[in-house]
C-alpha cells in the first residue's frame, strides 16, 4: 500500500478516535457545559458507597471527593480574618508546615465599623486570594450573627447589633469571595449570640425577631449574595440542633430562599442520622469521634452520615432521594470551585493584602473621643511619648479560637507607634500584665511575656516614666483570651480586665495628655472616661495594626470609623440582660434560652427605653467635623409599589478632607404591632473636602417600612404615617421628614 494512503487512513483513523474520544469526555469534566449538566452527568456514574462519601470528612478539614472520576476533595479551612495554618490530618494542631503564613486581616467588628460595602468587597477579595493560594474550597465565614449582649465571647469575629448593616456588608464580602472560586460558608446559622453553652442551649425566640434581627444577614448573604455554603449552628431552636433543623435549614433555608448549595455543620454540631438525613445538613465535619482515635477502624466511618446512613439506605430504612439531593449540592459546590475551570491562581502575602488589611483598618477604627483636639499628634514637633500597657506589644493575631491564625508578621502598636514618632522618642512601660500565653494549637509566636513584677511596681513604673512625657498613650482592652472576647467563652462583665483602670487612673494624676487606644471586640466600660480626653476604638485589626493605629493618631489617616454597636453605660442597659434570658453558668444538659427582648436589641432596646449608651450605635468622631442642611422629600405620598427620595446635603466645616457615615432611619409613627422607635435602613460613607457638600440620597421602597406580621407570616408595610430621620449616629439625630405610605 502506498506510505500516502496508509498515512491517510492511520490520520483518518486516529481523527476518528481522538472525535470518538472528545465525544466521550464526561460531562462532568467539561467545564463548558453547564454546571447542573455536570453534575447530573458526575452523580449518574457514582456508585451508593462514593455518595455517601462526599457527606462527611475525611480528615479535620477536608471531605472525600470521588477518587476514581477524578472529583477532589473538598478543603475547608477557617476563618473570616485570615486563612489558617495547616493542621494534622485529624488534630487540630499545626501541622508544621513553613509555607502557610498568611496575612490577618482586621476582624469584622472593624470591618463593620467601616460602614463601607466597598471596604468588604476588597476584604472578600484579598482573603479569597489567600483562600486560594492555599488550595481551600470553602472559608469557614464570614461570622453574621447579631450582636445580641456584649458578653459574647464571639463578638469580635461578628460584625454588628444590626442587621441591615450586617445584610449590606455581608452580601460584597461573599461576592467577592466567592469570584475567586472559592465558596464562602456563611456562619453560624441561626441564633449562635452567646458561647456559654453553646451546644445545649435551646434559643426560644418569636417569629418576628428571628425574622427581623436574626435571619436577615443570612438571607441577604443567600438570596443577593449567593452564598454557596451555610454553616449550622451548634446551639438548638425548637428544641432541634440547628445543623439539622428542619425549620431553619429545610422550610426557610432550603424553601423560602432556595439555597442550592452545602450546608456544613458546625465542628461536632451533627448529632443524630435520622436528623441529619431529613434536615437538611449536607456536609457532617469534626464530629466528636476523637478522629481515629476510636476502635481500629478509621473512625470517620463512625460518623452519623457515614457508615450508620450507608447501613440505612441498604436496608431500606432510607431512600436514595435524601442521598441524591445531599451529593448534588456537593457537586455542585466542586463544579463551582476547584473545577470551575477558572484560570485563577490567587495569591498570599502580597503587597496588595497588607494595604488591603490596613486601609480596612484605617476606616474601621474609631475615635470616640478627642478633647482638646488633642489629636492628631504632630509627629514634626518629635513629642515625647509614652506607651503603657500589654496590648501595645502582644501580638493578637493568635488565639480566639477557631480565628487563630499563623501570620507572616504583626506589627505591634508599640513598633509601629515607634516607626511613625521615632524610637528615640517613645518609651514604652508594662503598665499591667494580662495573658502571657503566646500560643495556639502548637503556633509559637516567639514572645515573652512573662513579667513577674506586682502590679504596684507596674503602675508605679508606669506613673514614674509618665510624669515627663508630652503624650501617653495607653494601649489596653482585652486580649483574646479566654472570657476575653474568646471563642467558647462569654465575658463576665463590660469592666476592663487586669487592673487597667487603676492604672489609668494613676496616670492622670500626673499627666492628663492621656489617650486610650482600646484594643478590643466588644464594648467596654470607661470608668474615667470623664479625665481622658482622647478614646480610639481599635479592635482586632491584624497584621498591619500597627500602622493602622500610628496612621490615626499622626493624622496620616482621619479616623471615619462609626461604632456597629452600642456601648451601653452598664450590663442592665442591654435588652437580653434586662429582660431577655442569658444563661452564664454551664449546663450539659439542654437549657432554654427565651430572647425576651425579642426584637429590641441593640440601639432599638436603648430608644425604646429612652436609656442614654456611652456611646451610640453609628457614632464616631473625625479630625474634621460636618454639618447637614435640612433633609428633604421628594414626595410626602409613597404608594405601595413606589419609592421616595430622601435628600440631604452634607458639608465639611473644618480644615481637613474627611468621611462621614450619613445614616438613615425609618420610624413607623402608628403600627398594629409594636414596633422599635427607629430602625436603620440606609447609610452612606461620604468622602468631603474641606468646605465642600454634596447632597446625599437615600431611595427607599416599602420594603424598608415593612415589618414580620407572624399572625400572617408575611412581611407587610401597613399604611399611615413614617418618618425618615438623618442621623450621624443612633442618637445624634440632625432632622426628620414625615411621608404617608397609601
Ligand atoms: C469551630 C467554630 C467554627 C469553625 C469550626 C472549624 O468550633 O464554631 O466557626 O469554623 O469550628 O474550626
Amino acid at each position: 500500500m502506498k506510505p500516502h494512503l496508509l498515512t491517510l487512513l492511520v490520520t483518518a483513523a486516529l481523527t476518528g478516535a481522538t472525535a470518538q474520544m472528545r465525544a466521550q469526555t464526561p460531562i462532568y469534566l467539561d467545564v463548558n457545559q453547564p454546571i447542573e449538566k455536570r453534575v447530573d452527568d458526575a452523580l449518574s456514574r457514582m456508585t451508593t458507597e462514593e455518595k455517601v462519601a462526599l457527606l462527611h470528612a475525611q480528615s479535620k478539614f477536608s471531605s472525600a471527593g470521588v477518587k476514581r472520576l477524578g472529583i477532589p476533595e473538598v478543603w475547608c479551612s477557617d476563618g473570616p480574618m485570615g486563612i489558617r495554618d495547616e493542621v494534622k490530618w485529624d488534630e487540630w494542631e499545626q501541622a508544621g508546615w513553613t509555607s502557610d503564613s498568611c496575612v490577618a486581616f482586621p476582624s469584622l467588628t472593624c470591618l463593620a465599623a467601616t460602614w463601607n460595602p466597598d471596604m468588604a468587597a476588597l476584604y472578600g477579595k484579598s482573603i479569597g486570594e489567600e483562600a486560594l493560594y492555599r488550595r481551600k474550597t470553602v472559608l469557614l465565614g464570614p461570622g453574621v450573627n447579631i450582636c445580641r449582649t456584649p458578653l459574647n465571647g464571639r463578638t469580635f469575629e461578628y460584625m454588628s447589633e444590626d442587621p441591615f448593616l450586617n445584610s449590606k456588608l455581608v452580601v460584597p464580602y461573599v461576592k467577592s469571595v466567592q469570584q475567586n472560586g472559592v465558596a464562602a460558608c456563611v456562619k453560624h446559622f441561626a441564633l449562635n449570640n452567646f458561647e456559654i453553652n453553646r451546644s445545649s442551649a435551646n434559643v426560644i425566640v418569636s417569629d418576628r425577631a428571628l425574622r427581623e434581627i436574626y435571619l436577615p444577614a443570612f438571607h441577604a448573604a443567600v438570596t443577593e449574595g449567593g452564598a454557596w455554603a451555610i454553616m449550622g449552628s451548634y446551639n438548638l431552636y425548637q428544641k432541634q440542633h440547628c445543623c439539622h433543623n428542619k425549620t431553619l435549614l429545610c422550610d426557610i433555608l432550603k424553601g423560602e430562599w432556595k439555597f442550592d448549595g452545602v450546608v456544613i455543620s458546625d465542628w461536632g454540631g451533627c448529632h443524630s442520622t435520622d436528623e441529619a438525613v431529613h434536615n437538611g445538613l449536607d456536609l457532617e465535619f469534626g464530629t466528636w469521634t476523637g478522629g481515629t482515635t476510636w476502635g481500629r477502624s478509621n473512625s470517620y466511618e463512625n460518623y452519623f452520615l457515614a457508615r450508620p446512613y450507608l447501613e440505612g439506605i441498604k436496608s431500606g430504612k432510607y431512600t436514595t432521594a435524601e442521598l441524591d439531593d445531599k451529593a448534588r449540592r456537593v457537586l455542585r459546590l466542586i463544579f463551582r470551585t476547584t473545577m470551575s475551570g477558572q484560570a485563577k491562581w490567587g495569591s498570599l502575602c502580597s503587597d496588595e493584602h497588607y494595604a488591603a488589611a490596613r486601609q480596612i483598618a484605617g476606616e474601621g477604627i474609631v475615635l470616640l473621643k478627642n478633647d482638646r483636639s488633642i489629636l492628631p499628634i504632630d509627629a514634626s514637633k518629635k513629642p515625647k511619648i509614652l506607651v503603657v500597657g500589654e496590648n501595645a506589644i502582644k501580638m493578637m493575631t493568635i488565639g480566639g479560637g477557631s480565628t487563630s491564625l499563623k501570620v507572616q508578621r504583626e506589627l505591634s502598636p508599640l513598633d509601629g507607634l515607634k516607626n511613625r514618632f521615632g524610637a528615640d522618642n517613645v518609651t514604652y512601660a508594662r503598665g499591667y500584665v494580662g495573658d502571657t500565653v503566646t500560643s495556639f494549637d502548637g503556633i509559637e509566636t516567639g514572645q515573652k511575656l512573662a513579667d513577674h513584677r506586682s502590679a504596684q511596681e507596674l503602675t508605679d513604673e508606669a506613673v514614674q516614666m509618665a510624669k515627663n512625657v508630652d503624650f501617653v498613650i495607653f494601649v489596653g482592652g482585652m486580649n483574646k483570651s479566654g472570657g476575653q472576647d474568646c471563642e467558647g467563652t462569654d465575658r463576665k462583665s463590660l469592666e476592663l480586665p487586669y487592673n487597667q483602670n487603676n492604672v489609668v487612673s494613676e496616670i492622670l494624676k500626673v499627666n492628663q495628655n492621656l489617650i486610650f487606644v482600646n484594643i478590643a471586640g466588644s464594648p467596654v466600660t470607661m470608668p474615667w472616661l470623664g479625665q481622658v480626653p482622647a478614646v480610639l476604638q481599635a479592635w482586632y485589626i491584624g497584621s498591619e495594626a500597627g500602622n493602622a493605629i500610628a496612621d490615626v493618631l499622626a493624622g496620616d489617616v482621619n479616623p471615619s470609623g462609626r461604632l456597629p454597636f452600642s456601648f451601653p453605660a452598664k450590663l442592665e442597659d442591654v435588652g437580653a440582660h434586662a429582660v431577655g434570658e442569658y444563661v452564664n453558668k454551664p449546663s450539659f444538659k439542654v437549657v432554654d434560652v427565651e430572647y425576651k427582648e425579642d426584637i429590641l436589641v441593640g440601639y432599638r432596646w436603648l430608644d425604646t427605653k429612652k436609656i442614654k449608651p456611652l456611646f451610640a450605635f453609628g457614632y464616631g468622631l473625625s479630625y474634621t467635623t460636618f454639618s447637614y442642611g435640612k433633609p428633604s422629600i421628594d414626595k410626602t405620598t409613597m404608594t405601595a409599589d413606589g419609592s421616595v427620595t430622601v435628600k440631604v446635603d452634607v458639608t465639611n466645616t473644618g480644615k481637613r478632607a474627611g468621611a462621614e457615615v450619613v445614616q438613615l432611619y425609618i420610624a413607623d409613627l402608628k403600627s398594629s404591632l409594636p414596633r422599635p422607635v427607629k430602625e436603620l435602613k440606609g447609610f452612606k460613607k461620604v468622602q468631603l473636602n474641606p468646605g465642600e457638600t454634596k447632597t446625599v440620597e437615600f431611595t427607599i421602597d416599602s420594603s424598608a417600612l415593612s415589618f414580620y406580621n407572624d399572625t400572617k407570616k408575611l412581611w407587610e408595610a401597613e399604611p399611615g404615617a413614617f418618618e425618615a430621620i438623618i442621623g450621624a449616629s443612633a442618637t445624634d439625630i440632625k432632622g426628620k421628614v414625615k411621608f404617608e405610605l397609601k
